[in-house]
């Protein structure tokens, strides 16, 4: 084939791939929930990315103490009680319950974690156990979404 006709090929391919993906392979489970909860649930989300971030500009500046303290109050076993989370069960399938336990756990994990990298200074394993709990985040998104 011509070269000149590759590079739009391929890129015609590009553009098709997400909305291939969109229309036909959206398998995730729909999540039918009030919508005060709906709402509710969202914007714990969006408060789980924004914890994330100070988590990782904590950690830049090797305030380690810091990352464990937002992890363990916003996304840790810590954060059960503040955000809800026995009334939300309800509406979740066991797999996603399990996923959010797990993610839970994990960033409490993260806190021992990264008070230990206060001491250690070994900002990979910090990171390591970071990726531990992003990776429940990623499981639970390629599973379910809300209606
Ligand atoms: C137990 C399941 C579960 C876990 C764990 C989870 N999420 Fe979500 N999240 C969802 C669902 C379901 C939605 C809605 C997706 C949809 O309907 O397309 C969502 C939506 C979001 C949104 C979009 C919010 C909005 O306003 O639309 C953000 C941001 C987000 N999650 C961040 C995170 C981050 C960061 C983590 C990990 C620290 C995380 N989530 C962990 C289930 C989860």
């Amino acid at each position: 084939m011509h070269k000149t006709l590759i590079a739009p090929l391929i890129f015609a391919a590009l553009l098709s791939f997400p909305l291939t993906l969109a229309a036909e392979d959206d398998t995730r489970v729909a999540i039918d929930m009030p919508a005060m909860m709906r709402t509710h649930m969202l914007a714990n989300m969006r408060d789980h990315l924004l914890a994330l971030q100070e988590i990782q500009s904590s950690l830049a500046a090797g305030e380690y103490d810091a990352a464990a303290e937002v992890a363990e109050k916003r996304l840790g076993m810590g954060s059960l009680g503040t955000h809800g989370a026995s009334h939300m069960a309800g509406f979740m399938p066991q797999g996603m319950q399990e996923t959010g336990t797990a993610m839970h756990r994990a960033a409490s994990r993260f806190a021992v974690t990264a008070q230990e990298t206060a001491v250690t200074r070994d900002l990979p394993s910090a990171l390591g156990a970071l990726s531990r709990v992003t990776v429940q985040c990623v499981a639970c998104h390629a599973s379910y979404r809300l209606k």
